[in-house]
């Protein structure tokens, strides 16, 4: 049984990698965040047997801990890990051109969530994900986190915490790579948001949906190279590779 997890599968990007690899045969654990949302129901509904959803808060090691003990009630490995969850903000962080970055509580919330929350459960499932076969982890970053090309000002947070997850990952193939862990991070695009419905916001400067991006990040995702036990490239979904 190949079996993945990924986190913040509620929706959008999450939501159709859970679709990607269900269709791909996996069985899959997707991290349940948000209380008002149901697609992932509906969509157990089509995948009754292989598609588990599982309580995930990737801020909370609680949480973290709990969901890798019902994961493995059901599995005693993990062959793909995907970090999807991220706190992009409410309206009270929306960005503000020009804006200095200072509210420190909002600050050390996006770490927590878009950098630490991926290596935390890392550091948890890493006895599940030891077992696997595919020792490959997959990684959302964005095109935010690179230092050399990203061009916003305002919402400080938010791109510090995509660098931050960045270097988190490159240490994480420093020591795991000889275990014959890989890695993968993604740069998945501007999304359109989607709604609780399921619909999706309007595409204003948005360039491509959270379905197709979730099709371009599946051959990047299973895909080997010969340099992947030391080389860690951000690519994006049209395949291209980003200075970071
Ligand atoms: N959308 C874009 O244009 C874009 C561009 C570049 C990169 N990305 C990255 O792509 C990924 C998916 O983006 P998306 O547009 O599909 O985002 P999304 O719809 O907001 O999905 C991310 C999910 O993670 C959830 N989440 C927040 N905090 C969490 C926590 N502590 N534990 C678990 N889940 C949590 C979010 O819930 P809440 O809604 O409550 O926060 C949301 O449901 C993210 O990593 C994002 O940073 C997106």
């Amino acid at each position: 049984m190949k079996t993945a997890l990924i986190t913040g599968a509620d929706r959008g990007l999450g939501l159709a990698l859970v679709r990607e690899y269900l269709n791909l045969g996996y069985t899959v654990f997707a991290g349940r965040f948000l209380a008002d949302f149901h697609l992932l129901d509906d969509l157990k509904k089509e995948w009754p047997d292989t598609l588990h959803p599982v309580q995930l808060d990737v801020e909370s090691r609680a949480s973290i801990l709990a969901a890798a003990q019902e994961v493995a009630a059901i599995t005693d490995h993990l062959d793909v890990f995907v970090s999807d969850a991220a706190y992009m903000g409410g309206p009270e962080n929306s960005r503000v051109k020009g804006e200095m970055p200072i509210d420190e509580s909002l600050l050390e919330k996006a770490v927590a969530v878009n950098a630490l929350g991926a290596l935390q459960c890392v550091e948890i499932l890493l006895p599940l994900l030891r077992k696997g076969e595919e020792k490959r982890l997959c990684i959302v970053s964005s095109e935010v986190s690179s230092v050399t090309l990203m061009q916003r000002d305002g919402d400080f947070r938010y791109c510090m915490s995509k660098t931050a997850l960045n270097v988190a990952v490159r240490m994480l193939q420093n020591t795991l790579a000889s275990e014959g862990f890989t890695f993968r991070l993604y740069q998945p695009g501007w999304m359109r948001r989607q709604q609780p419905d399921g619909s999706f916001t309007q595409w204003n400067d948005c360039q491509i949906n959270a379905a197709d991006s979730a099709k371009a990040a599946i051959p990047i995702f299973t895909s080997r190279r010969p340099d992947d036990a030391y080389k860690l490239e951000l690519v994006d979904y049209l395949g291209s590779v980003w200075p970071f």
